[in-house]
């Protein structure tokens, strides 16, 4: 019943449903698009949608009603909050930035607002090590995830100091597990987010944003998968590719927060235009010119 009005609705308003791949199964069957933070965040800023109807969590939601302010944006679910974007004072990295003035603050799109308007740039896992290899020689602050800014320097041998904030459904993941999942399927090949620890992501075959991860497995000639992000993901991994194989990594791999949201929540955002983002004006500039820069280099 919630799919025929949800449909009706959008036609009637105008309206675009964005989900991204962690939402529930029928959430991301709902949605006009479904990817991962830089593609959501691309087609909220190209939409010619009056309302943006965003499933996922708040930041999320925030940075579309930065890049387009004009359009009305919608999280379904009030309190859809993600646990790592809330790792990160805003006057603590203030303060950080006043007695740092020559590092550059490279912020990961997990955060709100008012830390993104501190930001010199954005990035999202999809692009964060081509944006950071063009500051080759910069003192680099990467804020808030201690594990995606280790990996960077990791792999681009630059100068990058971390935040203590971290993931906390990836930051659980451990080396064993990949050697016990392993042992268990070993055709399989192991696709890991970065936000999972450096000593993780050395083990697996594979590191990449969910997107990354979804292209990686379709084009694999392998057959057999052992997925180390949110199970949300496999959903899109399966109708993709339905002859393959998906084993979790971890039963533990499941952020609540982004399965908060059902089909009612969707349909009563539509229909009662609830629960819409704002974004202070002030906020909103400095913050834009940060995820301009890197719309520039994605
Ligand atoms: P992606 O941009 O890779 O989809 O990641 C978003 C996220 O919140 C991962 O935990
Ligand atoms: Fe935030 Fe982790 Fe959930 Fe992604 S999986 S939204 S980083 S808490």
């Amino acid at each position: 019943m919630y799919i025929k009005e949800i449909e009706k609705l959008k036609k009637q308003k105008n309206a675009v449903i964005l989900a991204h791949f962690y939402q529930n199964n029928e959430v991301q069957d709902i949605a006009d698009y479904v990817g991962d933070s830089l593609a959501l965040s691309k087609i909220a800023q190209e939409t010619d949608a009056d309302i943006i109807v965003f499933c996922g969590v708040y930041f999320m939601a925030e940075t579309a009603k930065i890049l387009s302010p004009n359009k009305k944006v919608l999280l379904p679910k009030q309190n859809s909050l993600c646990r790592m974007a809330q790792m990160i004072d805003y006057n603590e990295l203030k303060e950080f930035k006043e007695d740092n003035p020559d590092t550059m603050i490279v912020t990961y799109v997990n955060t709100r607002a008012n830390i993104k308007a501190l930001s010199d740039i954005i990035v999202t896992s999809s692009n964060a090590k081509n944006i950071v290899k063009n500051f080759p020689n910069k003192k680099i602050m990467y804020v808030p995830d201690k594990n995606l800014g280790t990996y960077l320097r990791h792999i681009t041998g630059q100068d990058i100091s971390v935040w203590p904030g971290y993931c906390y459904i990836h930051d659980l993941l451990t080396k064993k597990e990949i050697e016990r999942m392993r042992l268990e399927h070993p055709d399989a090949e192991v696709l890991v987010h970065p936000e999972a620890p450096l000593k993780v992501l050395l083990e697996a075959d594979f590191v990449g944003s969910t997107k990354n991860i979804l292209d990686y497995a379709s084009k694999s000639e392998k057959k057999e998968f052992i997925i180390g992000t949110d199970k949300g993901l496999i959903h899109a991994l399966k109708k993709q590719n339905p002859n393959k194989t998906f084993h979790l990594l971890s039963k533990g791999l499941n952020c609540l927060n982004m399965k908060r949201i059902t089909l009612e929540d969707v349909y009563k955002s539509l229909k009662d235009e609830k629960f819409e983002i704002e974004v202070d004006s002030e906020i909103q500039k400095k913050a834009i010119i940060a995820l301009d820069r890197m719309m520039e280099l994605s």
